[in-house]
């Protein structure tokens, strides 16, 4: 297994170049399902969540052409050969249940394996299941698999979220759009994400309004038609390397990242000491405002509050934060498994329910640790990046689901890091 080794104590100086967000891309990917024709997707970020739902959205028959060096991407759904979504590919990434709405909307069926749970929780789908029976999809569930049925297609109507979700908003947000009349989605997610989902759909053809907003009003069309579309900036990425910035001390623009979908992560970094600057519309400047980094308390929400996906990165920062600092989740049930692998590193942690109260350490010190979701994985690497001597981050395919290149992006403002093998010394 490939691992990454990191010495500590650089601070990072320079430019780092935000990709196309991860979490807009998956579902802009399965958007191309809605229409015969091809969906031309520039800034899709190299990753391997990407290919997982290249491998899903072959099996039902769509090309995707993809460029790596260019991150353009030509899908082309004129034909859906297959409306089966099989187990051993969605799997691989859970994402890939976004296939559901647009083959129940398109097709009438799809036959998609349940994806199961992962190492953050049991992410359950049941309002994306309910939410299509609320279009007049008939649903079973026949050896692990979601059986959608609509024959006389979907038709709109209102679907009331019991909870706030994104990829459930997702779906729907996607099948209504070809649905029999008007669909108004209720307590939606509001996430950049989402926004740029629909205006993408809307170019496509899509009749959408409220978008980023709790309540999105759908009126259905027979057709959508190919369209060209560019990804809006990874969010989490940059707030990510915003860290990477303060937690070393550095001062570093990340080019590409739009300020005002991290609103709620420039607050409580702002009262941790850190200054987030935009500058010239479409980047970040990041440095401290003073000389020390102080503990402060958030808690995560569903957009615009404190991200979800931003809270193992935070808790780096805090680990080496004068004072203390309260970490509280409340979007997933077990998204702290970056708490034990810190302690290894000489944090200070403790762990109470979904709260962790982390009291600042003078230094880390670089141990070996293991990498297990996604975002546990790169709070790794950033306390490595502050750590005393050598970190090794191990199992870093985690890593490379949802952050292209970050080798070359952190070696590149002066971060001392290589990828190895395990069996390497
Ligand atoms: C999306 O996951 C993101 N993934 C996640 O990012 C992100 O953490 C999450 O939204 C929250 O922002 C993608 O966009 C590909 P949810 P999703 O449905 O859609 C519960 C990363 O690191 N729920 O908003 O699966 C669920 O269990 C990943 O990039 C139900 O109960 O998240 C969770 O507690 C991790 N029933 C809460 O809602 C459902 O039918 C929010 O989940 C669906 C969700």
């Amino acid at each position: 297994m490939d691992k990454l080794c990191i010495t500590g104590g650089q601070p990072l100086k320079g430019t780092i170049t935000i990709s196309g967000a991860k979490n807009a891309a998956l579902p802009l990917m399965c958007a191309a399902i809605l229409a015969p024709g091809t969906l031309t997707l520039t800034r899709v970020p190299d990753l391997r969540d990407v290919a997982s739902l290249r491998g899903v959205l072959g099996a039902l028959g769509v090309t995707t052409d993809y460029d790596p060096a260019s991150k353009k991407m030509v899908l082309d759904a004129a034909t859906i050969s297959s409306t089966v979504a099989p187990y051993e590919l969605v799997r691989k990434m859970r994402a890939s249940v976004l296939v559901l709405g647009p083959l129940a909307a398109r097709m009438g069926e799809a036959r998609v394996s349940l994806p199961g749970g992962c190492a953050i929780g049991a992410r359950p789908v049941d309002l994306h299941l309910e939410g299509l029976k609320q279009l007049g999809a008939e649903i079973d569930i026949d050896e692990g698999y979601i059986v959608a049925k609509a024959p006389q297609g979907l038709k709109g109507n209102d679907v009331h979220f019991a909870k706030v979700s994104v990829g459930a908003t997702e779906n729907l947000l996607m099948a209504a759009t070809l649905a029999k009349g008007t669909t108004v989605l209720h307590n939606a997610a509001r996430e950049p994400e989402i926004i740029d989902l629909g205006n993408c759909l809307i170019a496509m053809g899509a009749k959408i309004s409220g978008l980023g907003t709790a309540r999105i009003v759908i009126e259905g069309v027979t057709e959508l038609k190919a369209a060209h579309h560019s990804v809006i900036g990874d969010r989490i990425e940059a707030g990510t390397f915003a860290i990477a910035a303060a937690m070393t001390d550095g001062d570093v623009l990340l080019d590409g990242a739009n300020i005002d979908h991290l609103t709620a992560l420039v607050h409580p970094l702002h009262l941790a000491g850190v200054d987030m600057i935009a500058e010239n519309g479409s980047a970040i400047r990041v440095r401290r405002a003073r000389k020390t980094l102080r503990g402060v308390d958030v808690m995560t929400e569903p957009y615009p509050g404190f991200p979800t996906d931003m809270q193992a990165q935070l808790m780096a920062l805090l680990t080496v934060a004068e004072g203390a600092g309260m970490v509280s989740e409340t979007v997933f049930e077990n998204r702290f498994m970056h708490v034990p692998e810190l302690i290894r590193m000489g944090a200070n942690i403790t762990v109470h329910g979904h709260s962790a109260l982390v009291r600042g350490v003078k230094r880390l010190k670089g141990a070996h640790v293991m990498a297990t979701d996604l975002r546990a994985s790169v709070s790794l690497v950033l306390a490595g990046l502050v750590a005393e001597g050598e970190t090794q981050v191990h199992r870093i395919y985690h890593l490379e689901r949802g952050y292209e290149d970050i080798v070359g992006k952190l070696g590149g403002v002066g971060a001392h890091l290589r990828r190895t093998t395990d069996d390497d010394a």
